[in-house]
């Protein structure tokens, strides 16, 4: 997401979140993300009531789960928790019901599990490997064009270029015109109004746009022998040869969203995390092989997306949870749960078990990409460490303003070179 129109409060502009009546505790506000306002709010939820209800949010009422392991009973329970677009989805708004777009994230089995195999190969070991030096190829080009010495955009130059060549390589994309690719991206999780589409006609139209322009790369492939991309699985897997315009733009939007707006934050956040932790920084340019464990401590310190949301199918828990209602797990929140993570609001790029985190979520709808992601880290902080001794930020980040993807807009950075 590249914009934000609205600027942030500053964390000190809410209130103490122990002043406040439980139940009035909202946590689910874009303000308090943008500010990065949200840790103590969810810390007294965690500490005091780790299933909250609020009755009233602009979105309609919701049960926030706070805790590692009551996350991990929700999202590993399909059964009674529903993930499907026409009950509201897997974020805390519902999917607006007269543009409902179909996507096997926001579908229960069977549809969602035989979408879900069409697409698993382009994660394979074997694809991966392939991938790899495209990847650190690629990644050597943008880093070798930055400027050394001056002030510019982590965001725009590394993070989003960065994983935007990505996606054109995975959708096998026009290469000269990837940035759509971004901005497809950008309109899919922008609410209209705040800067990037006018209204919803604007955000609609852009994305049928987005649509022509895919239905002409199937057509092309669907006549083709089966290639190792995902339009071309898309066009020929069995699951998903038939799908009509809206289900295509869906799953395109799946994958666009999916593979872009997460590990550009990722990428950005760690050198933040970095930055904010010296003692950290020190260890890594000692120590490069520090980088696989660091790679996961960067995804859970991130936590790119805050929360995924579903809808009860029956009543559960102990707690008052009824057939049809709300429930979001706040992955930020179990994330920094010390019960189950040592040390939670630390970073610390040597822990024991840096893949104990939540951020790719757990059961049927566990990240695909997540070894995808994983190796993108890897090579750009080994190319990263090649070339430049810091990558020094250079002044506050500005935030998205969302409940849903957890990232930067901005990220202002100077490069020193390596002697
Ligand atoms: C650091 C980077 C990433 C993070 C934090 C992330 C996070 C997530 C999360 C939280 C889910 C839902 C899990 C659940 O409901 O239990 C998910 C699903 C998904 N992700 Fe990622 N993701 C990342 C990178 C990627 C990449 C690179 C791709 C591209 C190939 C991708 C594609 C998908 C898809 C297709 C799904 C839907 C899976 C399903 O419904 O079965 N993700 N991701």
């Amino acid at each position: 997401m590249s914009h934000a129109a609205v600027r942030a409060p500053k964390a000190s502009a809410f209130p103490d979140p122990y002043s406040l009546p439980l139940d009035k505790i909202d946590v689910a506000q874009a303000e308090l993300f943008q500010a990065d306002a949200m840790w103590p709010y969810f810390e007294r939820l965690r500490r005091e009531d780790p299933v909250h209800y609020c009755a009233e949010h602009e979105f309609g009422p919701y049960w926030s789960i706070t805790k590692y392991k009551d996350i991990m009973a929700v999202d590993t329970n399909h059964q009674v928790f529903s993930s499907e677009a026409s009950l509201g989805g897997i974020t805390i708004r519902n999917q607006r019901e007269d543009f409902l777009l179909p996507m096997f994230i926001a579908m229960d089995p069977p549809k969602h599990d035989a979408q879900r195999k069409v697409v698993n190969p382009i994660v394979s070991p074997e694809n991966l490997e392939k991938l790899e030096s495209t990847i650190r190829e690629r990644a050597g080009l943008i880093l070798d064009s930055l400027p050394i010495g001056e002030t510019f955009d982590w965001v725009d130059k590394v993070s989003i270029e960065l994983t935007t060549q990505m996606l054109a390589t995975l959708f096998d994309f026009p290469w000269e015109e990837r940035r759509k690719l971004t901005r497809w991206s950008d309109i899919a999780t922008t609410p209209p109004g705040t800067g990037l589409v006018e209204n919803e006609e604007h955000r609609r139209a852009e994305l049928m746009a987005c649509a022509d322009y895919f239905v002409n790369l199937w057509n092309q492939r669907v006549n083709a022998p089966p290639g190792n991309d995902l339009i071309s699985m898309l066009a020929h897997g069995e699951a998903t040869r038939n799908m009509n315009r809206m289900e295509y733009l869906g799953n395109l939007i799946l994958l666009i969203v999916g593979g872009n707006d997460t590990t550009r934050n990722s990428i950005s956040g760690g050198v933040l995390a970095l930055n904010q932790n010296p003692a950290e920084y020190a260890k890594l340019r000692a120590n490069p092989s520090l980088i696989p464990s660091m790679v996961p401590e960067i995804i859970r310190w991130q936590t790119p997306l805050a929360h995924m949301r579903r809808t009860a199918l029956a009543d559960a828990g102990g707690k008052k949870i009824k057939k049809g209602d709300k429930v979001v797990m706040w992955y930020v929140s179990g994330n920094r749960d010390s019960e189950v993570i040592e040390n939670a609001d630390s970073f610390i790029i040597d822990r024991e078990r840096p893949r104990q985190h939540l951020s790719f979520g757990f059961g049927i709808h566990r990240c695909v990409g997540n070894r995808l992601a994983e190796m993108q880290l890897r090579i750009i902080w080994e190319e990263i460490l090649k070339r430049f001794s810091f990558v020094e930020v250079m002044g506050e980040p500005e935030r998205v303003y969302s409940t849903f993807v957890k990232g930067y807009v901005h990220l202002p950075v100077k490069l020193h070179k390596l002697h």
